[in-house]
């Protein structure tokens, strides 16, 4: 189970996300969804230790994680893309799979210099490497320098090493993001499969509501930092908050009419309601 507890960080006066409390199950698929600019993305970060949050916890299997570095978060359990930049770009596709499967089993080629072990330990490794990068459609690109990569095959390449690490927690901010029409299923179809291992937790931040209807169990909606919605998909699609979000339909009172879980305080329209 994966927890955050009134998880907040600030940037100056404005606060991006705002004592977002919520919890994740394994087994189940988590869109997050909301505008432009809600924090959906500082959300993620905050959970995955990129960002250091100013008020408020994470927890991993009750573990508490907020005094812990991105890497050792990653050590527990939470997936999240790598960065290309993190990779070494002159090294083939292949090679740099294969160093996150080393690393995701680290420990296993530390047996001594044993040269039977060391190559069994590195069969192993390749094998698994060109598995998964079976399950993104590129072993056709195993040879290439990462640095030569076009974006999607990049995108691809940053699941493909998501999947090295085999996480508890999958984290995919935009997965098909600046994908073609033909990259765009391999990716949804490897989060299908993911699903049905019924082991992950997967959060899933996608603007693409078509997507979010066929792939989530749950919703919760960001809208200026502030969790206001939080249910099943045809409740939270069907409230007023996403439909004013995401179908340009304009309610007059958006929030007072959002599926909001029960602790959470919904600002009041057009401002604060203290009468001066
Ligand atoms: N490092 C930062 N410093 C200052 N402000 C930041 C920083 N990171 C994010 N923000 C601000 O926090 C808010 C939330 O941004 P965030 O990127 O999390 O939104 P988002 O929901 O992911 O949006 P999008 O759907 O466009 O990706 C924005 O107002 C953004 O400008
Ligand atoms: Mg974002």
């Amino acid at each position: 189970m994966l927890e955050t507890k009134e998880l907040t960080i600030r940037f100056g006066g404005h606060v991006a996300v705002n004592a977002v409390s919520c919890t994740f199950a394994p087994g189940t698929l988590t869109a997050i969804v909301g505008p432009n600019g809600a924090g959906k993305t500082t959300y993620f970060n905050l959970i995955s230790g990129q960002l250091k949050a100013s008020a408020g916890q994470v927890f991993l299997q009750g573990r508490e994680l907020s005094g812990l570095s991105p890497s050792a978060r990653t050590r527990v359990g939470l997936g999240r893309a790598f960065q290309l930049t993190n990779l070494f770009p002159h090294l083939s596709v292949l090679e740099n799979v294969r160093l996150a499967v080393q690393a995701a089993q680290s420990g296993a080629h530390l047996r001594g210099l044993n040269l039977w072990s060391i190559w069994s330990d590195h069969h192993g490794l390749t094998t698994r490497a060109l598995q998964i990068l079976e399950t993104v459609s590129m072993l056709d690109k195993q040879q290439l320098p990462v640095a030569s990569l076009p974006h999607g095959d990049q995108r691809k390449l940053e699941v493909a090493l998501l999947m090295a690490l085999d996480p508890a927690v999958f984290m995919f901010d935009e997965p098909t993001a600046g994908m073609s029409a033909d990259e765009a299923p391999v990716i949804l179809n490897l989060i299908r499969a993911l699903k049905k291992d019924k082991t992950k937790t997967i959060l899933l931040v996608e603007h693409k509501m078509d997507v979010v209807r066929e792939l989530a169990d749950r919703i919760i909606v960001l809208h200026n930092g502030t969790l206001v919605a939080d249910g099943d998909p045809a409740t939270v699609i069907a409230s007023p908050v996403v439909q004013e979000a995401y179908l340009g339909v304009n309610p007059k009172d958006v929030y007072a009419q959002a599926v909001a879980p029960p602790h959470v305080n919904l600002p009041a329209q057009g401002g604060t309601s203290k009468t001066r």
